[in-house]
């Protein structure tokens, strides 16, 4: 899929465009968007609209074929709603409307002049991106295993863009394609089945990024973990046949002595539970727990695209989750890297006991900060369901701006994340008779007391965990990987500079 931006000075000249399809704004009550008016020369658009074919609600279109006086084959009208108060929601909803009809096109190229200047705090730039991730998105294909593919959309393969002349512009492209580039990859690891996308399987898929962008990587082996001492992480790993990793990516593009940030990916590529093994309902969900590992390779991905100044570590905790006679038990103690000590109450609690091993290693690196993302838990999809990621932080200063930096950049791409509290009440829900720590709390807030197990870990420095289990996939008809929270933070690291 291809992007341009024309100046929307031209609108005049939009009659005489030689394209496929032009996209235009109509409002309820009848109204024309200004792009409307340059092509409503003849009074084809107005008396479109006075038939009553399109009701100007948010979404509605009405595709016209062969508008007198203009050069393009069809112009598109779509519906915006009330022009004085049309929302992001409303807006985003005509977008996805007018880049499904897109899809559906006997033809190669359109043109969007969709207005821009309606809500509040959001410039050409932001719809430019809007229009890439969307249609990038929309353009995603999960067939890859089906013996017989289905057949190959039409539609339109090169969108134009009208946009008042911003400097941003050109950029705001590069940024989203770049972007719609590591949600791909997410996803596409995301969906795959837990046979074929191992831990192996990520380990390759990273040191393949890194020999096509230039990252340093490194991968540490089941014997580097033990050197290591990673006990916690290595008792997740017990029950499986499949070799744990942990991946090290290096984006070192800005000063030697720039402190990095550091992002950590739960890699788990498939959850049974292990010996407290879960339902058999839905379990084949499970392989998407390995969504924070897939985020990290994602960013990595449009890293590479952008290679942007900036210094980013990238660190995957990867295993596999199952019981056997040689897996962890209920009840057994092991001692993390950091030296405390953790007593696995319930196996299915895996993530936080790979992540705090991982979180103690990248001490080493001095981060500026350190993103952990994780499909943590279920309960933080009861509390927010599928809309927001989780966002915990400690509540102090320097952690308060990496928090609003984290959920601005989410907002700017529409891959929120809503801040959840850590208090030490929370952390006193984990006491153990026989450990530091337990891995299991009691019962209430699990999304939280699983934060406050690794706020354990995190005491070095700046730290923010992102809990992705309610938004990295969706389940049903239309289950898949939704590459989130990528968005987020390639803009987070891009805002950054
Ligand atoms: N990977 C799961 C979390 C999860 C479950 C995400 C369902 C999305 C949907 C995690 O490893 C897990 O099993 N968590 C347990 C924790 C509990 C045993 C304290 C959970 O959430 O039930
Ligand atoms: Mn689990
Ligand atoms: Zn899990």
């Amino acid at each position: 899929m291809e992007f341009i931006v024309k100046a929307l000075d031209a609108v005049k000249s939009l009659v005489s465009e030689k394209t496929g399809c032009i996209a235009v704004g109509v409002y309820q009550q009848n109204k024309l968007s200004a792009a409307a008016l340059a092509l409503d020369g003849r009074g084809a658009l107005t008396a479109a609209v006075r038939s009553g074919d399109i009701s100007g609600k948010p979404g509605s279109t009405l595709l016209l074929r062969d508008v007198a006086g203009v050069a393009a084959a069809r112009v598109l009208l779509v519906g915006l709603g009330d022009s004085d108060t049309v929302t992001e929601a409303q807006y985003e909803k005509a977008l996805q409307a007018a880049l499904a009809v897109f899809g559906t096109l006997g033809c190669a190229n359109a043109v969007i002049a969709l207005p821009c200047d309606g809500l509040p705090g959001r410039d050409a730039s932001w719809m430019i991106g809007r229009v890439v991730a969307l249609a990038r998105g929309a353009s995603y294909r999960r067939d890859g295993l089906k013996s017989k593919k289905e057949p190959a959309p039409a539609g339109v393969r090169e969108i134009t863009i009208m946009a008042p002349n911003l400097k941003s512009n050109r950029a705001a492209v590069i940024h989203a394609a770049a972007a719609a580039d590591g949600v791909e990859l997410a996803r596409s690891l995301g969906d795959l089945a837990p046979n074929l996308c191992t831990p192996t399987h990520l380990a390759n898929v990273a040191v393949a990024l890194a020999k096509q962008h230039g990252f340093e990587v490194d991968i540490l082996e089941q014997q580097d973990l033990q050197a290591l001492k990673m006990d916690s992480f290595l008792a997740v790993s017990k029950g499986s046949v499949e070799p744990p990793k942990l991946i090290v990516l290096k984006h070192l593009g800005g000063k030697v002595k720039e402190a990095p940030v550091v992002l950590v990916g739960k890699g788990i590529t498939f959850d049974s539970g292990g010996i407290s093994i879960k339902p058999a309902t839905n379990m084949d969900e499970m392989k998407y727990d390995m969504g924070g590992a897939a985020a990290v390779l994602g960013v990595f991905r449009a890293l590479g695209g952008l290679q942007p100044k900036c210094n980013v570590i990238g660190v995957i905790a990867t295993c596999e989750n199952m019981p056997s006679g040689q897996a962890t038990r209920p009840g057994d103690i092991v001692t993390s890297m950091s030296g405390q000590t953790i007593e696995i109450l319930n196996t299915d609690a895996e993530g936080r006991l790979v992540l705090c091993d991982a979180l103690t290693y990248v001490e080493r690196f001095k981060p500026a900060a350190v993103i952990d993302i994780a499909t943590l838990t279920g309960a933080c999809v009861v509390a927010l369901g599928h809309h927001n990621s989780g966002l915990f932080t400690r509540h102090e200063e320097e952690h308060d701006d990496l928090a609003d930096a984290l959920l601005a950049a989410g907002r700017q791409v529409g891959d929120t994340a809503w801040r959840m509290p850590i208090e030490p009440a929370y952390g006193e829900q984990l006491k153990s008779n026989f450990a530091d720590l337990a891995n299991l709390g009691t019962p209430g807030g699990g999304a939280v007391v699983a934060a406050a197990f690794l706020e354990h870990f995190t005491r070095k420095y700046t730290w923010a965990h992102l809990d992705i289990a309610g938004t990295a996939w969706k389940s049903g008809g239309d289950k898949g990987a939704t590459g989130r929270p990528v968005p987020l933070l390639v803009q987070f690291l891009l805002n950054r500079r």
